[in-house]
């Protein structure tokens, strides 16, 4: 394994450090920690489009080869972009992505649908033509989308720019396929061209940043976006197996599953962090133009776990989730602040209910691999992965094995306390 070496990190700590590709047989004891290297992140589809806490490819790959075969159900009940999905099409196992968020199954199915490379060429040249003879006067201000707050999202050229670009790709004569593809490439490049900041996970403006968005900047980054992607989707499609089925099904929620009980093989993912990630709202500008939300995402931002949406009437008294080391933690945040202190009671439920899920619809002796991370609630560290352990095996899972991945962009000088420096990968089994 040339690729695989100790090393000590910059906080004295021992971690196995995995450059690339992760071998299946990789030695992983009880708790060892490992920094992978990712070299994959825009590897085929994967780089398609951003998205908050995605898995490095090399991760799902690695847990998929490792816990089943080919042709196995796979199943990933948080899909967020589909990393899983692609991985499992790319390893010939079938599989199925839930999400409650719509603009996460659009992304993903896209991720997984191959296209015609002819076909494909020929409505990209079609829309390089419209980019060539762009001509702000076939937009009429009806055309523009309405949405909350939209002239301070935008500028007014990048809102004609923007609207051209949508009309041109939904007049191609072409299939809807590759119609979604180009909406997925126009999607990718919203935040650039908005007022919002471009490395925030929420979509806000920050004057102090006084970012400048030019006019032709939503046309030329169109472009460029275009002629990366379609190279990376051509390849992507000639690597596309012909017996896969994948799936992402609009009525499931991951704590409502509805596939028969020991369908899946295998089910891999990475939860929310709680009260980290507020989905809809990083995604409200792609949502907006994508004809996914028009006014409020409240009703969506419930459906999260993990979400920050919760009422009063919940947080008068304290909640136990019946895990003493948690509710230790609860307590001291309910001190403080009721409110937060019933987020984190809530996710702990909120998995609770899915781990539950997850068991009934896995196959005995399927494994369920979590990958979660901790944080900090009004300063208490709150370890997800640990009181989720308890939970699993009250439900009647077994703890086969955790171990920890390294998270590297907080390898950076910040006060040890204060990192979340390693998601933990538990690996469940029925
Ligand atoms: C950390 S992200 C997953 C990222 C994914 N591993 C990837 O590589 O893109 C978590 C996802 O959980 C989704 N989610 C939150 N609550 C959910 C629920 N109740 N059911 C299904 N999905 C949910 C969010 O929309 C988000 O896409």
């Amino acid at each position: 394994m040339d690729n695989v070496t100790d090393i000590i990190n910059e906080f004295g700590e021992c971690v196995v450090q995995v450059d690339g590709e992760i071998p299946v047989d990789l030695p992983a004891k009880e708790g060892d920690r490992f920094l992978f290297i990712s070299h994959d992140q825009s590897f085929l589809t994967h780089g398609l489009h951003k998205y908050p806490a995605k898995f490095f490819p090399e991760l799902p790959r690695w847990l998929i080869k490792r816990y089943s075969q080919q042709h196995d159900r796979i199943l990933d009940p948080f899909t967020g972009s589909g990393t899983t999905n692609v991985e499992a099409l790319l390893s010939k196992r079938n599989s199925v992505g839930i999400d409650v968020d719509p603009f996460s199954r659009f992304l993903s199915k896209v991720k997984v649908t191959p296209l015609d490379e002819k076909d494909l060429k020929s409505a990209q040249k079609s829309l390089m033509e419209s980019i060539i003879n762009y001509d702000p006067s076939e937009i009429n201000e009806d055309d523009l989308p309405i949405f909350p707050y939209r002239d301070n999202w935008f500028n007014i050229e990048i809102l004609y720019e923007m609207t051209y670009l949508k009309k041109r790709i939904l007049q191609l004569d072409t299939t809807n396929e590759i119609k979604n593809f180009f909406k997925v490439c126009l999607s990718s490049i919203i935040r650039s061209v908005s007022n919002a900041d471009d490395n925030c996970t929420r979509t806000v403006i920050r004057k102090k940043l006084n970012k400048l968005v030019k006019p032709t900047d939503a046309l030329n980054r169109f472009t460029k976006t275009v002629l990366t992607k379609v190279p990376k989707m051509v390849e992507f499609s000639h690597n596309y197996p012909s017996d896969i089925s994948i799936d992402f099904p609009e009525d499931m929620d991951a704590r409502n599953i509805k596939y028969a009980e020991g369908y899946f093989d295998l089910a891999v993912t990475s939860p929310p962090y709680v009260n980290a990630v507020d989905y809809p709202r990083t995604h409200q500008l792609e949502m907006y133009w994508l004809g996914f939300a028009q006014e409020s995402l409240t009703a969506l931002k419930k459906q999260n776990v993990g979400t920050e949406s919760v009422s009063s009437r919940y947080y008068k008294t304290r909640h136990e989730i019946g895990v003493p080391e948690a509710d230790k933690v609860i307590t001291s945040i309910f001190e403080v602040d009721p409110r937060r202190a019933y987020i984190a009671y809530k996710y702990l439920d909120d998995m609770r209910q899915n781990l539950s899920e997850v068991y009934k619809v896995l196959r005995k002796d399927g494994r369920y691999i979590v990958v979660v991370g901790n944080n900090r609630i009004r300063g208490q560290l709150f370890e997800s992965w640990k009181y989720l352990m308890p939970i699993a095996e009250e439900i009647g899972f077994e703890v086969e094995t955790y171990f920890g991945s390294e998270i590297i962009k907080h390898f950076i000088k910040i006060p040890r306390e204060e990192r979340i420096n390693t998601d933990w990968i538990l690996v469940l089994k029925k």
